[in-house]
């Protein structure tokens, strides 16, 4: 229970897959969770699963400015520091350079990297007011390693792989005792992921690419997030941690 006692969370992507999971296991942990996300159906049902734990959910777009300046207030209003955030929302269209239009080009980036930057730089004040604030951004093994037909997603994956080590490195130079990670899941099998791997052969394609023999689950990466997030990895900052089974160890 205390391992986010008196902690203030805030997921992105909340209400689903790996955010979800993320914001269960801060709750576990004795975090105030808000829990962002464009889909408010399915945030009513993430709620319901945080049931007795203290949590709010926020209809946000996290590419929305203004949407965060809102909610950057409501949470100053509130508490008046933030201690953890994980800008976790996003997804993936995949096709070819030649056949990406420039407006599904700009959407990809908008919703996996332009949000990052935005929540970055309008809870940072709130950040700083905790002491011991923790950034966790997520990214990909695309944004480590590319795969044809990733351009957009790759792009903004790795983008945010070196936003936050620009952010980890401004924090330490302010001197104001936030850190910045990111994580890189591999395949992980989420209700983004679910379509493709119902197909057999996607499925095969994929399994094969994983030394591990099998594809990792949204609590796993959870894990991950949730040890960036805690004080366990204090000296950690500017670091990235993979999470896929052994894929780009290959
Ligand atoms: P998911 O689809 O289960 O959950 C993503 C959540 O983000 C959804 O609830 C969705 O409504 C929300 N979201 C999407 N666009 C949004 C926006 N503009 N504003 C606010 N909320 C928005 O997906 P999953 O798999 O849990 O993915 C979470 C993150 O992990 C994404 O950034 C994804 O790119 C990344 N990732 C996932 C991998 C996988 O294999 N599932 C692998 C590597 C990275």
């Amino acid at each position: 229970m205390s391992r986010f006692a008196d902690r203030i969370a805030l997921v992105t992507g909340a209400a689903s897959g790996i955010g979800l999971a993320t914001a269960r296991g801060l709750a576990d942990g004795g975090a105030t969770v808000f829990l962002a996300d464009r889909d408010v159906e399915a945030l009513k049902a993430a709620r319901e699963s945080l049931a007795g734990a203290p949590h709010e959910a926020i209809p946000l777009d996290v590419t929305d400015e203004q949407g965060w300046v809102a909610l950057a207030e409501r949470i100053r209003a509130r508490f008046g520091k933030l201690d953890i955030l994980v800008n976790n929302a996003g997804f993936g269209k995949f096709a070819a350079i030649t056949d990406t239009t420039l407006d599904q080009w700009r959407s990809i980036i908008a919703v996996n990297l332009d949000s990052v930057f935005l929540g970055t730089k309008h809870m940072m004040p709130l950040l700083a007011a905790s002491g011991c604030g923790a950034i966790v951004n997520m990214s990909s093994i695309r944004g480590i390693v590319a795969g044809a037909n990733t351009g957009s997603y790759s792009a903004a994956k790795g983008g945010v792989r070196m936003f936050t080590k620009v952010t980890a490195l401004e924090c330490a130079a302010a001197g104001n005792g936030v850190r910045a990670n990111s994580v890189h899941p591999g395949h992980i099998a989420t209700p983004l992921t679910a379509p493709a791997y119902a197909d057999p052969e996607i499925a095969k394609a994929l399994l094969a690419d994983v030394p591990l023999g099998r594809i990792g689950q949204a609590d796993e990466v959870a894990d991950a997030i949730l040890f960036l997030a805690s004080d366990e990895s204090r000296y950690m900052t500017g670091a990235e941690l993979v999470i896929d089974g052994g894929t780009t160890a290959q």
